[in-house]
């Protein structure tokens, strides 16, 4: 299946410096995959790539990447995974090692992720470890994951006794984040995207402060109301705006802490309740609905705690709903387990836990204070 865009905007690039010595490219516009022979030039690349994808990804998509890399330059190779949240374990893992292996991958050579958040961690992670790393690029087909997964270089994979246990930090070397690869995305998956979205719209002031991020002349916070009163298709303009946005903001907020010692908190805003919400309902609920029911419920906790006032609620639950998201916790969770597995958040040390609360108006968080863990009850 193949879409147009109605809106084709020019694509974007930026060079990333992640600190950590590592430059990435980031390029971002309708058409941005179509970089990618280009960019695995320019980066003096090794002939074997080996693009990883899922079926609805290889089904959309993988035809037309193989298109854009000449045979006489390549020798591409393919490797299909499970979908979903199935593929991040060791068993694949190993299954992407053993594909290099039998290949003579080396360090000059390329793996391309092209998937959702889970493809992107299960290649990163594959690719960080063998041979201690070969070039890694990233093109994220879900919402979710443009916005958020591809920018960080956090990679995991799934272990029996909970997610994203076995990870590393490892940086990409290009980021290719293309709207149009969004025009063939469930729905569900438009949504479960933009609660992320709507999550940076909460921290925009704070990130602005701590970082080089430079707000634009209307908050993200306004600009996403606007935007869903109406419902959200893959090609709205705003959208496109609102992509660019926060792959930026995640990139200033991941150069100034890259690992997570201070401002990167921030973009956990909602993730303490949302994690434990997404393990309880055994995945049956997509990240971003249970961020959603995160934010809804930390925004109400701030509201309690004096620290915000009645209306900002009221904008985030409306906000989340028109947004088609939940905000209110399934039916068939119990309080006392979600408590039980909030208190098992990697941010817990001793008996206090990191929190990022809402603070005085939308947009402002304060993520620096630490909660007795006896806190955590309240936020259920
Ligand atoms: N590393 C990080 O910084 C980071 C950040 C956030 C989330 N994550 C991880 O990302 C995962 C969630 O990512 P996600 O929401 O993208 O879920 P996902 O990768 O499971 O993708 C969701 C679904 O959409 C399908 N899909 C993806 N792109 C498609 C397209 N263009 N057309 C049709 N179908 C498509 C997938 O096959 C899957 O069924 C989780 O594993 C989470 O832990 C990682």
């Amino acid at each position: 299946m193949r879409h147009k865009a109605r809106h084709k905007g020019p694509v974007i690039t930026m060079n990333w410096n992640t600190t950590l010595d590592v430059k990435t490219r980031v390029a971002v516009g309708a058409g941005a995959r179509q970089k990618l022979s280009s960019i695995l030039a320019q980066l003096g690349a090794g002939k074997r790539v080996l693009i990883v994808c899922q079926p609805s990804t290889a089904v959309h998509w993988l035809r037309d990447i193989l298109d854009t890399l000449p045979g006489e330059d390549f020798q591409v190779t393919t490797l299909e995974v499970p979908d979903g949240e199935q593929c991040k374990t060791t068993e694949w893992l190993l299954r992407i090692w053993e594909h290099l292996e039998g290949r003579g991958f080396d360090r000059q050579d390329t793996i391309v992720a092209l998937g959702g958040g889970a493809v992107l961690d299960l290649a990163g992670f594959a690719c960080s470890t063998y041979l201690r790393g070969l070039n890694l690029v990233l093109i994220p087909t879900s919402l979710l994951a443009q916005v958020d997964a591809s920018i960080g270089g956090k990679n995991a994979i799934n272990l029996p006794t909970g997610k994203n246990l076995a990870g590393t930090f490892f940086f990409p070397r290009a980021v290719l984040a293309d709207q149009e690869v969004l025009s063939t995305l469930p729905e569900k998956q438009i949504t479960s995207g933009l609660a992320e979205i709507i999550k940076y719209a909460m921290i925009e002031e704070t990130v602005a402060k701590s970082t080089d991020y430079e707000k634009g002349p209307k908050p993200l916070f306004e600009l996403i109301e606007d935007m869903v009163k109406e419902s959200v298709e893959w090609d709205d303009p705003t959208l496109a705006g609102l992509i660019t946005n926060c792959i930026k903001m995640k990139l200033y907020v991941v150069h100034r802490d890259p690992h997570e010692t201070g401002v990167r908190r921030c973009l956990n805003l909602g993730h303490t309740l949302g994690h434990a919400i997404e393990a309880q309902s055994e995945f049956e609920l997509s990240h971003g609905e249970a961020v959603a029911i995160g934010l809804h419920h930390i925004t109400k906790y701030s509201v309690s705690q004096k620290k915000l006032d009645k209306e900002a609620l009221e904008r985030v639950k409306e906000i989340l709903m028109r947004a088609e998201l939940p905000t209110d916790l399934p039916k068939g969770l119990t309080k006392e387990r979600l408590i039980a597995q909030m208190n098992s958040d990697k941010k817990r040390s001793g008996d206090k836990v990191k929190l990022v609360v809402p603070q005085s108006k939308l947009g402002v968080v304060d993520f620096e204070s630490s909660y007795p863990v006896t806190e955590l009850a309240k936020l259920v």
